[in-house]
């Protein structure tokens, strides 16, 4: 098997001088790049991957080279060692496939116009210039571009332009030298992009930028969010935002969500842009994104993972900080909720199947490196562990260990333990030893309480949904418990503590173990602690709630207990009004949906209980934003709404309908916060030619992301065959739905049953062309998650396997081939085993 190459042992870059010329009609670039380093060793490698190499000098002297495309590098003979600068002619292609240098493509007035921009990480620095593309190769960078620029075009880089007066002559925009980083941080785009600008206190130049297809009011929100984010964390981290600029740039056409580029950052337009029309959970989710990326200039770009293997050093704890900045400057917004109804339920349930990988995971081949960005794990879980580690530590001893590790290793790399130890000094604990088991281990503990006799007892095992293996692991469990007199962490497998009537007296109210779900493990409450917990729940505050509803439903996931058992709890949160309980509600709401076969009598029972559910917030919301309404109850519209239109409500229907003719077709005009579910509705009521020509056509042309984004998933709720034969033609079409969106319309489309069979057919026969399509990044491997997530029955999982299987050689995609036989097997077997008395629960209704 081929050994990922640590190039930086023969070869330390210090320096790059590179210099572009980019050809945009021909599709192609050549360059030269200047490497000033120390060769350790006679042969030293470069990085470069589909370049063509025309000369290696030293001296003026040309150097014999060999490139070897299997290993992505050029193999160099060096006639001596020690310091050196390396200068190399080359040449390449800008291809379409969002990684490298590459095209980004939109319209304005019809006329059609392309962006280029570049994404680097994780190894695609190589496919731009050589170079060791390695984490560890830190080096500065002094980046020229030429291009034929035309009236209103710019060019960004990840520092400022300099010499502008001799780009007049020359053409060739020269960036001022960038501070030592990762080749994977390196970016530019240039186009016609237009901008606004501000300061922060301390003097650096925040700009959001867009293309001219969009209003400059679209940049205003990012701007404000981006300028008090950065002034938090410069205080929160005590030190400095290092760099002059820090600018953020929308793309059409970009394969993640956003990327940290040090000064350049970039990002999907729906995750920048806001729109005039726009909802309040859109506005959460950028500024999430934008302060999940500002915190990487530190944590990432500052300081440096040394490999791929530590990659959650920068994600995990991205994650984390994207909440605690967003919470201290929008308080109201109360965001760590917002935590608790995606990040955590997301960690939960992947977590909980055996073959995940561990937040900290070896990389042996070069294709494993995509895999690590697993959202559920590197994103969701680890930054769980790191509020679990700051609830442990407590906040202050936190940040003072952060800025204790900035300071000793910004412009450096790291592993993990470097951390531990900075944040060990500051609190004087044993940090190390208390997330070694959490980082290193795959999975997490289901802690089982129950008395017998007098005595409590608490049992920590796995928890696993589906078929599994129990390795008897075990991990230090922060118990934080409401009770006195429990232990602080929980390391051995059962703990048994006496005198349980004692404890019950001394305490007040039920024992509930982890108080505010911020440690990632569960309970199971067994006998009178399950129903003390139970009796309460209306009393709880929201966490609590939506951690009862959270922790019975993966209980029911596993068949420890049965769902039928959750629909008494669901009932008597009928009148809740938390956005959170409320979320926590719709998973299992729509977790029920599994078990129901459709159009029979236990649906209709379903229907009318999810309606009666959800009455009285319909009842007091309706349609209409109230004034000075909170951003909470928006979004409890929007749920609310959403629910009904599945659960078809036919009076809510007939209301959405009044409203969608009083707009007239005017899609955009309609108030952003009930647009889906208006949309949603009218595809559902009356899905005619018309209504599917003007969702269709408005889909590629309107400025809106999140209206596009809404029209996907109306759309695809379609029971029309002919609109499915339009719908399954413009997969193909780039000018219809872009390669970045076609994993949300597979998603969409498998889940509706009426269209399952048609895109599960299309997607097998042309799989190599989505392959190529997506290029070679990470987001391939969710066409393999996907389904995984939807089949539920045998005949699926048996075609499942058929197509995946062979291909369990692939590495980029074997562990996740594996996993989705596991996931979709039990989801099987659930159902035959569970579903008796759910529809008997259902039908008693
Ligand atoms: N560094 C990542 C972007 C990235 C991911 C590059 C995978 C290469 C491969 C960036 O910081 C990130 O995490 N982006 C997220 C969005 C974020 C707000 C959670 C993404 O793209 O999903
Ligand atoms: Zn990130």
């Amino acid at each position: 098997m081929t050994k990922v190459e640590r190039l930086i042992e023969r070869f330390i870059p210090e320096h790059y001088n590179l210099f572009l010329d980019i050809d945009r009609k021909a599709k192609t670039f050549t360059g030269n790049v200047a490497i000033t380093g120390e060769a350790l060793k006679e042969t030293v490698s470069l990085h470069q991957k589909d370049l063509s190499i025309h000369s290696v000098l030293l001296d003026n002297t040309a150097l014999s080279f060999s490139v070897d495309e299997e290993r992505e590098v050029v193999d160099i003979d060096l006639p001596e060692l020690g310091n050196m600068t390396l200068v190399i002619e080359f040449s390449g292609n800008i291809t379409d496939n969002m990684t490298g240098m590459y095209p980004s493509y939109y319209t304005v007035d019809g006329v059609k116009k392309e962006i280029i921009s570049t994404q680097f990480e994780s190894h695609f620095a190589r496919e731009v210039f050589p170079s060791i593309d390695e984490p560890e190769a830190k080096a500065t960078f002094d980046l020229s571009l030429k291009f034929d620029q035309k009236e209103g075009e710019i060019a960004l880089a990840n520092m400022p332009e300099v010499h502008s007066e001799r780009r007049q002559e020359t053409g060739v925009w020269t960036f001022d030298t960038t501070p030592r980083m990762s080749s994977y941080l390196l970016a530019f785009a240039f186009g016609e992009l237009h901008g606004k600008l501000s300061k922060t206190k301390n003097g650096t130049e925040i700009g959001v930028f867009a293309t001219v297809a969009h209003k400059a009011s679209s940049l205003d929100f990012a701007l404000d969010i981006a300028e008090r984010v950065i002034e938090f964390y410069e205080d929160y981290f005590g030190v400095p935002y290092p760099i002059p600029q820090c600018y953020h740039v929308a793309l059409p056409d970009f394969s993640s969500g956003a990327m940290e580029n040090w000064g350049l950052i970039t990002y999907r337009e729906i995750y920048l842009l806001v729109d005039e029309n726009s909802t309040a959970l859109s506005r959460q989710t950028v500024a999430l994104v934008i302060a999940h990326e500002i915190a990487h200039q530190w944590f990432g770009n500052l300081v440096t993972m040394k490999w791929w293997d530590d990659l959650w050093l920068n994600e995990s704890f991205a994650n984390m900080m994207e909440y605690v900045s967003v919470d201290a400057i929008e308080p109201s917004w109360k965001i760590f909720e917002d935590f608790q109804t995606t990040g955590v339920p997301a960690a939960l349930e992947r977590d909980a199947i055996d073959g995940v990988q561990s937040v900290h995971v070896e990389v042996s081949h070069p294709d494993e490196i995509n895999t690590l960005f697993d959202a559920a794990i590197v994103y969701a879980k680890g930054s769980r562990l790191m509020h679990m580690l700051r609830r442990w530590l407590g906040d202050q001893d936190f940040a003072a260990g952060l800025n204790h590790y900035f300071k000793e290793h910004q412009y450096g790399n790291t592993i993990g333990l470097d951390l531990w130890n900075a944040l060990g000094q500051v609190s004087g604990k044993d940090v190390a030893g208390f997330m070694d088991s959490w980082l290193e281990q795959p999975g997490y503990p289901v802690v089982t309480a129950k008395v017998e006799g007098d005595t409590l007892i608490l049992t920590q095992k796995q928890f696993f949904i589906g078929e599994h293996e129990d390795k008897g692991r075990l991990w230090h469990i922060p118990l934080n418990s409401n009770w006195e007199g429990l232990p602080d962490v929980m390391t051995q497998a059962v703990l048994e503590i006496p005198n349980y009537s004692q404890l019950k007296d001394q305490n007040t109210g039920a024992l509930r173990l982890n108080t505010g779900n911020t440690a990632h493990y569960i309970t199971n409450y067994e006998g009178e602690l399950l129903d003390a917990v139970i009796a309460e729940l209306p009393d709880l505050d929201a966490t609590s709630k939506l951690q009862a509803v959270q922790e019975r439903r993966l209980l029911a996931q596993a068949q420890i207990i049965s769902y039928a058992s959750l629909l008494p709890i669901l009932e008597p949160l009928k009148d809740e009004s938390a956005y959170m309980v409320m979320a926590a509600m719709q998973s299992v709401i729509a977790d029920l949906r599994l078990f129901i076969e459709e159009k029979s009598e236990e649906e209709d029972h379903f229907n009318q209980f999810v309606r009666e559910l959800f009455h009285a917030q319909y009842e007091r919301l309706g349609f209409e934003k109230k004034a000075g309404e909170s951003d909470e109850d928006e979004k409890v519209r929007q749920l609310v709404l959403s629910n009904l239109v599945t659960a078809n409500d036919k009076n809510m229907m007939a209301k959405a309908s009044e409203i969608f003719a009083q707009y007239d077709g005017n899609l955009d005009s309609i108030p952003a916060s009930v647009r889906l579910s208006i949309l949603s509705s009218q595809m559902k009521m009356h899905e005619t030619p018309e209504l599917v020509d003007l969702y269709l056509s408005t889909y590629p042309t309107t400025r809106d992301a999140n209206l596009r984004d809404e029209l996907a998933i109306a759309l695809s709720l379609t029971q029309s065959e002919e609109t499915l034969e339009r719908l399954v033609a413009a997969l193909k079409d780039k000018d219809v739905i872009k390669p970045q969106d076609l994993f949300l319309w597979y998603m969409r489309l498998l889940r509706n049953s009426f269209s399952q069979e048609q895109i599960w057919t299309w997607s097998r026969e042309n799989w190599d062309w989505i392959k190529k399509a997506l290029g070679g990044d990470m987001s391939f491997d969710s066409f393999v998650i996907a389904p995984a997530r939807v089949f539920k029955t045998a005949q699926r999982l048996d075609e499942y396997k058929a197509f995946f299987e062979p291909q369990l050689g692939d590495l980029a995609i074997s562990r996740n081939i594996s996993m989705g036989i596991s996931q979709i097997k039990a989801r099987v077997d659930l159902i035959e085993k569970d579903k008796p008395a759910v529809v008997a629960a259902l039908l008693a209704l």
